[in-house]
Order: structure tokens, then C-alpha cells, then sequence
């Protein structure tokens, strides 16, 4: 079984509050927010570090924030500072020193660091950072835009860095996120994720439940 975060991109971005209290209520116990800057993915979010704070104010679910930002070192603070309990970066985003000392920024003002990695990318570049983090998220798709075809080739890589870390770091999560639904959240669980972003398959669904029921139990 794992812990599904909504993804609050697909959610009304009118009635945002109210999008947070129907996960909430459907049960979940995560909530994933995507930062998007227009260069790192070729798409906006209009979710920024105030937008975490009032998000902070409103809920005490925890924050699961995703930045597609280039150099993302420019703002962890920013994200930290509002309340984010996990921040994950790209380790495409920047070079491996910045990124590092990124990570190393977001541990020590108390919030739980994560890296991501796009589908090109192989489980071997993540492999410095992984006694530095608390989650590695698998793009099951190119990240930019909810709604996407869920990239099953992706299941390797995930067992590939579950390996990895049981050898180096066991208590850190394993996320992925794009396409995750109700057809192929279990082959995510089969192949050792424990964190599931779902976001069209939740906020779109008339049974967010029954989906938080399949991937918590
Ligand atoms: C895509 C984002 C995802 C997105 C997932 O770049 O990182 O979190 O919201 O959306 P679905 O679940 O609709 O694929
Ligand atoms: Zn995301």
C-alpha cells in the first residue's frame, strides 16, 4: 500500500480552498503542488511560494511541492519559508554542485528534500544525491502538463533507485507522478513506488475515494 498526494494542478483554480478540503474529506493525507516557471517546462503554474503560505494556513496535509524551475537553488528558501514539508527539485535543473548545495539548503531549515527525475533521465544521475534526500520522484510522463499517457517504461527505473536506496538511504520515499490512475496505480506499487501523484484521475473523478482506497487500503 503507499500514500497518494493529489496533485492540485488539475483542481478549480478559482476554489482552491475548497479543492483542498474535498481531498481532505476523500481522505488524503498529501497534497502535491507543481511550480512551473515557463523555461525549465514549456508551461506556467500559477502556484508560487505565496500561494504555499495561504495553502500552509488552510491545512495541515502535507505539502508535497515539485518545482519545474530552472536552478531552483534561486528559490528554496522562498518555498521552505512558506511552509513546504517536501520540496523536490530537478536534477536536470542546475549543475551537481548547486544542486547538492540546493538539497543541502532545504534540509537545513527543516524541510524534507527531494530530487526528481525527467523520463530521459537515468537512475545513475540521481545516484550522488540519494543519501542526501527523503523522496526520488519518477516522471511517469514529461513533466509541463497534467492529463498525460502514464510512461510504464518508466517501472525499471523505479525498481532501479528502490535498489539503490535500500542499499543507501531505506526510509526514503519512492514518488511518481503523471498518468497515475485507477488502471495503473498497482504496477507503480509493484514496482516499488510509495508516494502516487495523481491529479486528472482525483480532481476529475466523481470518486476521488475510491481511487485513495485503491493506493492506501
Ligand atoms: C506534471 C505534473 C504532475 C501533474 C500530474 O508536470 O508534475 O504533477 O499534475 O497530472 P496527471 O495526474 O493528470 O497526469
Ligand atoms: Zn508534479
Amino acid at each position: 500500500m503507499a500514500i497518494l498526494s493529489p496533485s492540485l494542478l488539475a483542481a478549480d483554480p478559482l476554489n482552491l480552498g475548497k479543492e483542498m478540503k474535498r481531498a481532505e474529506a476523500a481522505g488524503a493525507q498529501w497534497l502535491h503542488v507543481d511550480v512551473m516557471d515557463g523555461c525549465f517546462v514549456p508551461n506556467l503554474s500559477s502556484f508560487t511560494y505565496s500561494t504555499v503560505a495561504a495553502m500552509r494556513k488552510a491545512t495541515s496535509l502535507t505539502l508535497d511541492v515539485h518545482l519545474m524551475i530552472e536552478k531552483p537553488i534561486r528559490y528554496v528558501e522562498d518555498f521552505c519559508r512558506a511552509g513546504a514539508d517536501y520540496l523536490t527539485i530537478h536534477v536536470e535543473a542546475d549543475s551537481r554542485e548547486n544542486i547538492r548545495a540546493a538539497l543541502e539548503k532545504i534540509r537545513g531549515l527543516g524541510v524534507r528534500p527531494g530530487i526528481v527525475l525527467k523520463p530521459g533521465t537515468p537512475a545513475e544521475a540521481a545516484e550522488e544525491f540519494l543519501p542526501l534526500v527523503d523522496m526520488v520522484l519518477v516522471m511517469t510522463v514529461e513533466p509541463g502538463f497534467g492529463g498525460q499517457k502514464f510512461m510504464a517504461s518508466m517501472m525499471p527505473k523505479v525498481t532501479r533507485l528502490r535498489q539503490l536506496l535500500d542499499k543507501v538511504n531505506p526510509s526514503c520515499h519512492v514518488e511518481v507522478d503523471g498518468g497515475v490512475d485507477k488502471g495503473t496505480c498497482r504496477t507503480c506499487m509493484e514496482s516499488g513506488a510509495d508516494v502516487l501523484v495523481a491529479g486528472s484521475a482525483f480532481f476529475r473523478s466523481e470518486d476521488p475515494e475510491a481511487l485513495r482506497i485503491l493506493i492506501e487500503g
